[in-house]
């Protein structure tokens, strides 16, 4: 059975990930910096939990520890968004989403290095915004945008493990129910701005992330799963 390690997998995409994941047969460690909600998320779906704070170094070494009889997989979903213009920068914020989305999964490649078995692979975590940018998507934009240079690069360094990128557009995943009222017009305003006239749904984005633990002859890549939204001048 083969193990793989979900951070950011006590919500949103990332406990959509681990449910299929255990569904699919595979051995699951949900990771989280709130070991209390992965461990309930474990729970209820069958599976083990570990504390991993992609802000946190110390937790990554000590995850890899705990599993370091071998991992097949990991995918990172981790974010922190900072969505300010230039003038409202926040040097604290600015490294913290770096952290999440690019530095972090870097230093998960390095405690985990040693662990991940040779056929594995990684999939980070990069978004539309990466490739349309816009007053406000600032940090996001970049980050998103580093993530597909961390996938092709960590590719070459950890191979022949394979490191890939998942890019989102807007999702229904649970992350906008914060917007309350405003998550629909949300919703409605990206589906306008993609090819297939639907904003995405956690099944878009998991169906790809589990095509990418099998498909052994892809690596380095980002496969935009969008709607063809970055091909639209909406
Ligand atoms: N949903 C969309 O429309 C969309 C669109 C484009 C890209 N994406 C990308 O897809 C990924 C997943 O998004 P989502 O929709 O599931 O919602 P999200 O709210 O962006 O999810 C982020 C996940 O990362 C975790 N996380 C944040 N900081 C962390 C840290 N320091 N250490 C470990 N975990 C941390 C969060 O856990 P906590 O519970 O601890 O906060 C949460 O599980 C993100 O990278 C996001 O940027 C999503």
């Amino acid at each position: 059975m083969e193990r793989i390690l979900v951070i950011g997998g006590a919500r949103a995409l990332g406990a959509a990930v681990a449910r299929r994941a255990v569904k699919d047969g595979y051995d699951v460690v949900v990771g989280a910096r709130d070991l209390a909600a992965a461990e309930a998320l474990a729970r209820e779906i069958g599976a083990r939990a570990v504390r991993v704070d992609l802000q946190d170094e110390s937790t990554l070494a000590a995850a890899a520890e705990r599993l370091k009889e071998g991992v097949d997989h990991i995918v990172t979903t981790g974010s922190a968004p900072h969505d300010v213009r230039a003038a409202g920068l926040d040097r604290d914020r600015l490294v913290a989403a770096f952290t999440a989305k690019v530095i972090g999964p870097m230093l998960v490649a390095k405690h985990f290095a040693p662990v991940l078995r040779p056929t594995g692979s990684m999939v980070l975590f990069s978004g539309v915004v990466g490739r349309r940018p816009g007053p406000g998507s600032l940090v996001k934009g970049v980050t998103n945008g580093a993530v597909e240079f961390a996938a092709r690069h960590l590719a070459a360094d950890l191979a022949p493990v394979r490191v890939n990128a998942v890019s989102p557009g807007v999702v229904d995943s649970g992350a906008w129910d914060r917007l309350g009222e405003g998550k629909a017009a949300l919703l409605s305003r990206s589906a306008d701005k993609t090819l297939v006239g639907r904003h995405g749904v956690s099944d878009d984005i998991v169906d790809t992330v589990m095509w990418l633990l099998r498909a052994g002859f892809v690596s380095g890549e980002t496969i935009h799963v969008e709607g063809g939204a970055r091909h639209t001048s909406a």
